[in-house]
């Protein structure tokens, strides 16, 4: 009789491995892996100020931003951040993955982002490139007049 509590007991316990696997938050997984090969260069060392993640002080004031608008400006670049992380074949998909990873383990709790939350950041990224496109303008035009 004990080969049916074996088997229900491994029943069990892949049970357990896979509900938690089925529920897995992306960003744990693409994110943590993007972070590691696009933007650790800089981030984990905090180079030029960048914010490490686990620095739960340096990241409370861009959490507090939001998803959306976050990853849009850094997206877009911002300061002594590269545009696209520095990459320009990676996908803003992708990017939005590490920046969600890089918040929660910094004290966020960000998920993956979903359809709804990708739109949001492409309409957030399309105004922020759309007031540096203006402002690029209005230095050109200085230019027209010398
Ligand atoms: C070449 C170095 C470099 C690389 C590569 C890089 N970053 Fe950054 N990042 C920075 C620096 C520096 C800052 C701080 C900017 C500042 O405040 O001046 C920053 C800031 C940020 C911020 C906060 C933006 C804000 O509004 O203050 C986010 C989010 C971010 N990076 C995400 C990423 C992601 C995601 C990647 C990889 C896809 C990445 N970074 C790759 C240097 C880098």
């Amino acid at each position: 009789m004990k080969k049916p509590v074996l088997l229900s007991t491994l029943g069990a316990w892949l049970l357990a491995c896979a509900v938690p696997l089925a529920n897995a938050n992306t960003a744990d997984t693409v994110g943590k892996k993007i972070y590691e090969t696009t933007c650790a260069a800089c981030h984990v060392n905090g180079v030029a100020s960048a914010p490490k993640p686990g620095d739960a002080k340096a990241w409370a004031p861009l959490i507090a931003e939001g998803q959306a608008i976050l990853t849009a400006h850094a997206w877009v670049g911002v300061r002594a951040m590269p545009a696209q992380g520095g990459a320009p074949d990676l996908t803003l998909d992708d990017f939005a993955q590490a920046v969600a990873w890089m918040a929660s383990a910094s004290g966020g709790n960000w998920k993956a982002p979903d359809a709804a939350m990708m739109h949001r950041i492409r309409h957030e990224a399309a105004e922020r490139l759309e007031q540096d496109i203006k402002a690029k303008k209005a230095m050109k035009k200085m230019l027209e007049r010398d």
